[in-house]
């Protein structure tokens, strides 16, 4: 696969594919600006070598009609502000009128095209879509990691269509990151996976637990590993039907001589609120009208001592409700562990990002990743359509 330093990009009109779905609050102002960010260095090197730069992405998933709540034009204002220069906004993302924009663009211009996915033929991954969006330019790069495992017209399709393509920086960074993590990874490798729902993750941990040192289990999904385990969890989420793969992980684990770690206490409440009394419990005795709803103190310091050896770490999910606080002390203390730790700690997925930063801790993890489902299609050892498309092409 080629990145944007391996072609010459000199003086040419490159379309760039970004992951701008951003945050927003109800009136449209961004509330992480992470994702855009992440791709000023791509930017900057284009600048540098006096492109004309195009930008496409997509931001939410306004099903192929145009609403205001997902224009770009937030994300317009915010490029604008961290470049200190004039980004233009297209009032679509093809059609004549932005072929005329992209056609007056002068050398070192930025033009935001307006969100892909007000066509359906983005989703559909449609040719004369794709092949429309390959037109405006001479090179393509792909920098949205982000939006990776979608199999869509700006990212994938446009590949067949256009002379030249080559990723990003950020995309650069993610994949050698997660080479790092687990396609050769310093060890002990210990993974940490939480979150709510053992349905999201079955494969994540079926392919993990082939490939870690250690595997900790945390979030409302470790009670169904423990009712595997033959434990009555009270009112805790569990997924019954699923009690059996989890037996199955927990076995592979065995087999394999990976340790296989589970919260041995946990924070009750009789319902999820924030002004529900809690108590610590072991789990051998969460009653039966109660249920838990984060770790407990125990736990930390068990998981907190596996993490001790650790050379890598990966981590996805929370270890509790974080969201509200009396359940959110788990998932901190560990973020604090993992931040500690001498590891090289990669994180990505899900919530987990937004846990670190809430525990103050994103300074001291060795990389945060911009993606949430294509990180977990990679900790699940899928590859991804757009990576695939880039070597294809390339
Ligand atoms: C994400 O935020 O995970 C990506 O931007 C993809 O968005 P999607 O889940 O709406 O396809």
């Amino acid at each position: 696969m080629k990145f944007i330093d391996d072609i010459d990009i000199k003086d040419k009109k490159i379309l760039f594919r970004f992951d701008y779905n951003v945050p927003l609050d109800k009136e449209t102002n961004i509330t992480d600006d992470t994702r855009i960010r992440a791709t000023l260095p791509t930017i900057n090197y284009a600048l540098d070598e006096n492109c004309r730069v195009i930008i496409a992405s997509h931001l939410g998933r306004p099903k192929g009609k145009y609403a205001e709540k997902f224009s770009l034009a937030p994300v317009a204002k915010r490029l604008s502000r961290l470049l200190g220069k004039e980004v233009k906004m297209a009032g679509d993302c093809i059609g004549p009128g932005v072929k005329k924009m992209i056609d007056d663009l002068n050398p070192g211009d930025i033009l935001l095209l307006e969100n892909l996915r007000f066509h359906t033929e983005e989703e559909t991954n449609d040719d004369k879509f794709a092949q429309e969006l390959a037109g405006f330019a001479d090179v393509y790069v792909d920098d949205a990691f982000g939006n990776a495992h979608r199999n869509h017209a700006s990212n994938v399709g446009i590949t067949k269509f256009i002379g030249k393509c080559a990723a990003g920086f950020l995309m650069k960074k993610e994949l050698n990151y997660f080479n790092k993590a687990l396609e050769n990874p310093a060890r002990p490798l210990v993974a940490i996976i939480g979150g709510s729902k053992v349905s999201g993750k079955l494969e994540t941990l079926l392919h993990l637990v082939k490939n870690v040192n250690k595997m900790i289990i945390g979030g409302a999904m470790a009670f169904t590993f423990l009712k595997a385990q033959g434990y009555e969890v009270g009112k805790s989420l569990i997924e019954e039907n699923l009690v059996g793969k989890a037996r199955e992980v927990m076995e592979t684990a065995g087999k394999l001589g990976v340790k296989f770690y589970l919260p041995v206490d946990c924070v009750v409440a009789e319902d999820m609120n924030s002004e529900a009394e809690t108590k610590i419990v072991p789990v051998q005795e969460i009653n039966s009208k109660w249920m838990a709803l984060d770790i407990g103190p125990a736990t930390i310091t068990v998981f907190t001592e596996a993490l001790n050896n650790a050379k890598t770490i990966v981590w996805n999910g929370p270890m509790g409700v974080f969201e509200i606080d009396a359940f959110s002390r788990g998932t901190s203390a560990l973020a604090h562990s993992v931040g500690r730790s001498y590891a090289l700690s990669i994180v990505g997925g899900g919530d987990t990002d937004v846990a670190i930063e809430k525990a103050g801790e994103r300074d001291n993890m060795s990389y945060i990743s911009t993606g949430g489902g294509a990180f977990i299609k990679l900790l699940e050892g899928k590859d991804l359509p757009a990576v695939r498309a880039l070597k294809n092409c390339s």
